[in-house]
C-alpha cells in the first residue's frame, strides 16, 4: 500500500524521486522519506510526517544532490504514524538503508531470535529487515547474500517489495519482491526502481517486470536479475503505453474530478478498442469466450468499486449469456470459500490489478485448477499475469483514491463480455455510442451537483442512497463514493430493505437520495420515498428520462435500462466531489485509504 521509488546515475536524483513519490502517494500518504547518495558516498536522510510536499521542501532545503537515492511514501501497517517509523529505515551504524512495501508476518519472532541487543528506534516491521541484513553482513556475508538470508527468513505469508542501499557501494539498489508490484525502469541515463511504472515516466518508458521470488541488482549501467531458485535470468523490458499527460491534473483543482469527466472518452475508448468498425467485437480471444461457455457458473470475485460494478456485470452475464453468476468479496471469499459448481470460471475484476483480497483468491483457485480471467485496468499487473486470462478495461490511469472511470469501465467491459456470449437483444455499439453521449451531458451539469451537494450534505453527518434492482448496486457505489471522501457516513440500501430495520434511522432532514431508473420496480420505489419523505426525509431522486416525475433532482437522459447504472452513477460521484470540497477536504486524498490495497 505504500510506495517504492529509487533511481542510480541519473545526475540529480532528487527530482526524479520526489516526482515520483508525488505520484506514488495515492498508494499512502501519511508520511514519506528519501535517502540520498553518491558515488563517494556522502548521504543524507530526510523523513517527514504528512504529505509529499512537505518531505520536498525539507529535502530542497537540505541542498544535497545525490546521483542515487531511494524513497517512499507510507500508508502505515506497524507502527503509528511518525518521522521515526517512516521510511527509509536504517541499520545502527548507519551502513544499510531500506524501504519497503508489504507486511512482514513473523517480524517479532525475527527480532527474538536475531536482533537480541539491537536497539531498534521504530515500531516498524521494515526496521528488522534491515537490522537483519546488517546482522548478517556483520556476520561476513557480502550484501546480497545478507539480503537473499534476510528474505529467507521471512514467513511465507509475508508481502514484500523491498529496495536497499549498503553505504559501502552506494550507487548500486538492491531490489526484491513478493506480492508487491516492483518494476526495474531501464534507460540509457541511468535506472530507476518503482512500484507503479507511472511514477518514473519522466525517465523512462521502459520497464522489466519483477515476478515474485525475484531479486535485482541495479546500477547506474546494469541491471542482473536472480529469480526465486537463485538463478540469473533475462527479462525483457516492455514499454509502457501512456502518455506523461494522463497522468497530470491538468487544469483541474482535483484528479477525481478531471476523471469523471474522463468517462464519456473512456467509453468511446472501450467501443473503439472492443468493437470493428462494422459493429462485430473484437479483442476478445476466442479462448476466454471458450471457456466461459464451457463453465456452468461464474464467479465473480472483487473488492470495493470493482465488487460493485461485479454486481451490475452479473445482470449481463445471466441475461445476455444465460450463465449462472454469483458475486463475491474478495476478502470474504478468501478465506470462506462456499460451495462451488462442479465447472467454475472465475472473473477477477480490478482497477489496479494488485489488490491482495483478490490476489489471495486467485492463488486459492488456480491451486484447485479452475480457469480464471482478470479484468482490470493495471495490464501487465499481478493479477492480470497470475490468471490463464486478462482483457484490458481501458479507463487510463485512474490517480485520485476514490475509484470513477475505472467503475463505469468495468461495467462496460462486462457487457461487452457478456455480449460477445449472447445477445443483448439490442444494437450494443450504437447504445454505448448514446451512453457516451449522455455522461458528458450529465458532467455538463456540474452546477446542478455543485448545489445539490451544498443543500443536502454539507453540515449532515449521515445521508443514504437507496434504490431496486440494478439500482439498488449503483446505490451501493454511490454510498461508498460519498462515505469514503466525505466522511459522512453514508449506506447505500436496497429500497425495500428499508422498513425491516433501517428506516428508524430518518430523521428531519435526513438526505435520502433515491436512484430510479428501473420501470419494473419504479411504482415500489416512488412509494419507498414517499415513506421516508413522511417521516422527515430529504428525499432527492434522481430518476431515467421515462420514469422521472415533476419534483425530481435531476432527470437522466434515457438510455436500454439495463445500461443505466453508467449514467446514475455520474451524478452519485459528482455529488460525492462536491459535498467534499463543501466541506473543506481533500478529494483526492481521503485519510486512511490507499488507492492500491496490497495488503489483506
Ligand atoms: C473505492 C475504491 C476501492 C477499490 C478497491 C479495489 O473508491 O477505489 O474500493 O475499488 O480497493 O481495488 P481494485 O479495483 O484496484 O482491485
Amino acid at each position: 500500500m505504500c510506495g517504492i521509488v529509487g533511481v542510480t546515475g541519473v545526475g540529480d536524483a532528487l527530482p526524479y524521486l520526489l516526482q515520483g513519490l508525488q505520484k506514488l502517494e495515492y498508494r499512502g500518504y501519511d508520511s514519506a522519506g528519501v535517502y540520498l547518495t553518491d558515488a563517494s558516498g556522502k548521504n543524507a536522510l530526510i523523513k517527514e510526517k504528512g504529505r509529499v510536499a512537505k518531505l520536498a521542501e525539507k529535502a530542497k532545503a537540505n541542498g544535497f544532490a545525490g546521483t542515487a537515492g531511494i524513497a517512499h511514501t507510507r500508508w502505515a501497517t506497524h507502527g503509528n504514524v511518525t518521522v521515526e517509523n517512516a521510511h527509509p529505515q536504517k541499520s545502527a551504524d548507519d551502513r544499510f538503508f531500506l524501504v519497503h512495501n508489504g507486511v512482514i508476518e513473523n517480524y517479532k519472532e525475527l527480532t527474538e531470535t536475531y536482533l537480541q541487543g539491537v536497539h531498534l528506534v521504530s515500531e516498524t516491521d521494515t526496521e528488522v529487515a534491515v537490522q537483519l541484513v546488517d546482522k548478517f553482513s556483520k556476520d561476513g556475508l557480502a550484501t546480497p547474500d545478507a539480503f537473499r538470508k534476510m528474505i529467507s527468513l521471512l514467513d511465507g505469508n509475508s508481502a514484500y517489495g523491498f529496495l536497499l542501499v549498503d553505504h559501502e557501494d552506494p550507487e548500486t539498489l538492491y531490489v526484491a519482491k513478493k506480492k508487491s508490484p516492483l518494476l526495474v525502469g531501464v534507460s540509457e541515463h541511468g535506472n530507476a526502481v518503482t512500484s507503479d511504472a507511472a511514477a518514473m515516466i519522466d525517465l523512462t518508458k521502459d520497464f522489466i517486470e519483477l515476478r515474485d521470488g525475484d531479486m535485482a541488482i541495479v546500477k547506474p549501467d546494469s541491471v542482473v536479475i536472480y529469480d526465486a531458485a537463485g538463478e540469473r535470468v533475462n527479462r525483457e523490458p516492455f514499454t509502457l503505453e501512456i502518455d506523461p499527460e494522463d497522468t497530470d491534473k491538468g487544469a483541474y483543482p482535483y484528479y477525481m474530478l478531471k476523471e469523471i469527466d474522463e468517462q464519456a472518452v473512456v467509453a468511446r475508448n472501450i467501443a473503439g478498442h472492443y468493437f470493428d468498425e462494422d459493429g462485430n467485437l473484437q479483442g476478445i480471444p476466442c479462448a476466454v469466450t471458450d471457456a466461459i461457455e464451457a463453465a456452468d457458473r461464474l464467479y465473480i470475485v472483487a473488492a470495493g468499486t470493482s465488487y460493485h460494478a461485479g454486481l451490475i456485470g452479473k445482470r449481463y452475464f445471466e441475461q445476455w449469456a444465460k450463465i449462472p453468476t454469483e458475486v463475491h468479496i474478495a476478502s470474504e471469499f478468501a478465506y470462506d470459500q462456499p460451495m462451488l459448481s462442479e465447472k467454475p470460471f472465475f472473473i477477477f475484476l480490478s482497477q489496479s490489478g494488485e489488490t491482495a483480497d483478490s490476489r489471495e483468491v486467485l492463488d486459492n483457485v488456480k491451486k484447485q485448477g479452475y480457469p480464471a480471467l482478470t479484468l482490470a485496468n493495471v495490464m501487465n499487473s499481478t493479477l492480470t499475469r497470475e490468471a490463464d486470462f486478462a482483457l484490458p478495461v481501458l479507463a487510463g490511469p485512474e490517480i485520485a483514491v476514490a475509484s470513477t472511470k475505472a467503475y463505469t469501465a468495468q461495467v462496460l467491459v462486462q457487457a461487452i463480455l457478456a455480449a460477445s456470449l449472447g445477445n443483448p437483444g439490442f444494437d450494443l455499439k450504437a447504445e454505448l455510442a448514446k451512453v457516451a453521449v449522455e455522461i458528458q451531458a450529465i458532467t455538463d451539469e456540474k452546477e446542478s451537483f455543485k448545489k445539490i451537494a451544498e443543500d443536502a450534505l454539507k453540515d449532515q453527518h449521515s445521508a443514504f442512497y437507496i434504490g431496486r434492482g440494478l439500482d439498488a448496486a449503483v446505490a451501493l457505489e454511490a454510498a461508498l463514493k460519498l462515505k469514503e471522501i466525505s466522511y459522512i457516513q453514508t449506506e447505500g440500501f436496497a429500497a425495500g430493505e428499508l422498513k425491516h430495520g433501517t428506516i428508524s434511522l430518518i430523521e428531519e432532514g435526513t438526505p435520502v437520495f433515491a436512484l430510479l431508473t428501473q420501470s419494473k420496480t419504479a411504482g415500489l420505489l416512488r412509494g419507498e420515498v414517499a415513506q421516508v419523505a413522511a417521516r422527515g426525509a430529504n428525499t432527492i431522486v434522481f430518476a431515467s428520462e421515462e420514469l422521472a416525475k415533476e419534483g425530481d433532482a435531476f432527470v437522466l437522459p434515457q438510455v436500454n435500462e439495463l445500461l443505466m447504472p453508467l449514467l446514475a452513477v455520474i451524478p452519485a460521484q459528482l455529488v460525492a466531489y462536491y459535498a467534499t470540497l463543501a466541506r473543506g477536504l481533500d478529494v483526492d486524498r481521503p485519510r486512511n485509504l490507499a488507492k492500491s490495497v496490497t495488503v489483506q
